[in-house]
């Protein structure tokens, strides 16, 4: 298994160009099995996740040509609609194949997600909201099987904001007969993304960016062209790293727009910020302040930045306190910061962290996506040498960080 060997100390200078969003680029892969005539994607970001979204689809008689970060997706042949356990289990997102292919096929036999390391993560709402619409779902052998002759718009109120919920109710509801209303539907700007892509298919979607969306399904969608929204998150962990580790860098095709409530944060924690409509020059002399936050949905701080500004306290100036509220589970970079040198203690959804003045580099094991990104953060700058090991999960999520760090000055080297 690869690793990564960080060597802390360098500041950070030059410019780095954002990739595409993950979160948003998922979701809309599965899009494309709500018509037959081809979608045109651009500034598809290079990822794992992609790729085995990309296997899921193909699986099912998706048609994909690549050329660089150009997709285009011809789902006129879709043969089996399944996702089989083999490739859910290394993905929660194939859960998005759910209502797309209820809402075009009236059939899916989909494998339930398994918890994964931040939280149990049920697909209740998923269900729910899909058997709201008519759909027949039962569960068996760890399989979900539904049916739907046609859907039916239906009024659903979702229990809690779920962002992959909203998506996958979303593409049921733009094919189905009537209207559709989501209450307490997520904000998420990678919802937004899915949303417009799907207008430009010839969805009837209204109150996009809002808590509550209106749908009036249509007979059938047809193709569209869609460049892929910039990655907030990646763009949110370079920023951290250069609060932690010092320096200058400029990040290019980014979104500003989405990253408000980090943005506040950095800027409290002494990080100077130029932004720009896509763009953001990012300055840090001397150490951060710590500074405390709360996770929360959209548009408040994103439990996706948590672990990366956690990693920032560790060695800023003061103590924080970091409280998650959207996953029970999200403090498993908390152990490997400490072996770091770190002072964090947790009490329930809540850490402590006193800043020290310098972490000192270990060996230290990756756990998911944003932890281990929090980890390259701590070892830009802990003194001496860090080996992160498992970052296959690192992987998953972002576009080649360690040549991106490199080419700003970081010492950062895989090992195969
Ligand atoms: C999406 O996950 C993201 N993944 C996550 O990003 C992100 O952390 C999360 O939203 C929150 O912003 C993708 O978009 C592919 P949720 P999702 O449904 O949709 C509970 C990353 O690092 N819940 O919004 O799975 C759930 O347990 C990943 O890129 C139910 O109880 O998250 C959680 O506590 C990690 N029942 C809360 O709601 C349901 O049916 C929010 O989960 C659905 C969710």
């Amino acid at each position: 298994m690869d690793k990564l060997k960080i060597i802390g100390g360098q500041p950070l200078c030059g410019e780095v160009v954002i990739s595409g969003a993950k979160n948003a680029a998922l979701p809309i892969l599965c899009a494309g099995l709500l018509s037959a005539q081809p979608l045109h994607l651009s500034n598809m970001p290079d990822l794992q996740d992609i790729r085995t979204m990309e296997t899921l689809l193909q699986k099912m008689g998706m048609r994909i040509e690549r050329d660089a970060d150009n997709y285009t997706l011809d789902g006129a042949h879709i043969a089996s609609p399944e996702a089989s356990y083999e490739l859910v289990k290394t993905m929660r997102a194939a859960i998005l194949v759910l209502g797309p292919l209820l809402a075009r096929f009236g059939q899916a036999r989909v494998s339930l997600p398994g918890g994964c390391a931040i939280g149990a993560r049920p697909v209740d709402q998923h269900i729910r909201g899909l058997q709201a619409m008519g759909a027949d779902i039962v569960i068996e052998h760890g399989y979900i099987l539904a049916k739907a002759s046609r859907l039916k718009g239906a009024r659903i109120v979702a229990d809690m904001i779920t962002v992959t919920g909203t998506e996958n109710l979303l593409m049921a509801a733009v094919l189905a007969d009537g209207e559709t209303i989501l209450e307490n539907a997520a904000r998420e700007p990678e919802v937004i993304d899915l949303a417009r892509l799907l207008v430009k298919m010839g969805a009837h979607i209204s109150g996009i960016g809002t808590d509550t969306l209106v749908i009036q399904g249509v007979d059938q969608l047809h193709g569209a062209h869609h460049k892929v929204m910039a990655d907030r998150i990646e763009a949110g962990t370079f920023l951290c790293a250069v609060a932690a580790a010092g320096g200058d860098v400029l990040l290019r095709q980014c979104r500003p727009d989405t990253l408000d409530a980090v943005l506040d944060k950095l800027r409290e924690a002494g990080l100077e910020i130029e932004v720009g409509v896509d763009w953001l020059r990012a300055r840090m002399h001397g150490r951060a302040r710590a500074v405390s936050l709360r996770t929360s949905e959209y548009p408040a701080f994103p439990t996706d930045m948590q672990a990366q500004f956690m990693a920032l306290a560790s060695v800023a100036i003061g103590s924080a306190r970091v409280t998650e509220t959207i996953f029970e589970n999200r403090f498993m970079h908390v152990q490997e910061l400490n072996r770091l040198g770190a002072d964090i203690v947790v009490e329930g959804n809540t850490a402590l962290v006193q800043g020290v003045a310098m972490l000192s580099g270990a060996t230290v094991m990756a756990t998911d996506l944003r932890a281990s990104a929090s980890l390259v953060i701590a070892g830009l700058c802990a003194e001496g040498a860090t080996v992160i090991e498992r970052i296959y999960h690192l992987d998953r999520g972002y576009d080649c960080i360690e040549k991106k760090l490199s080419a700003l000055g970081a010492q950062i080297a895989r090992i195969t």
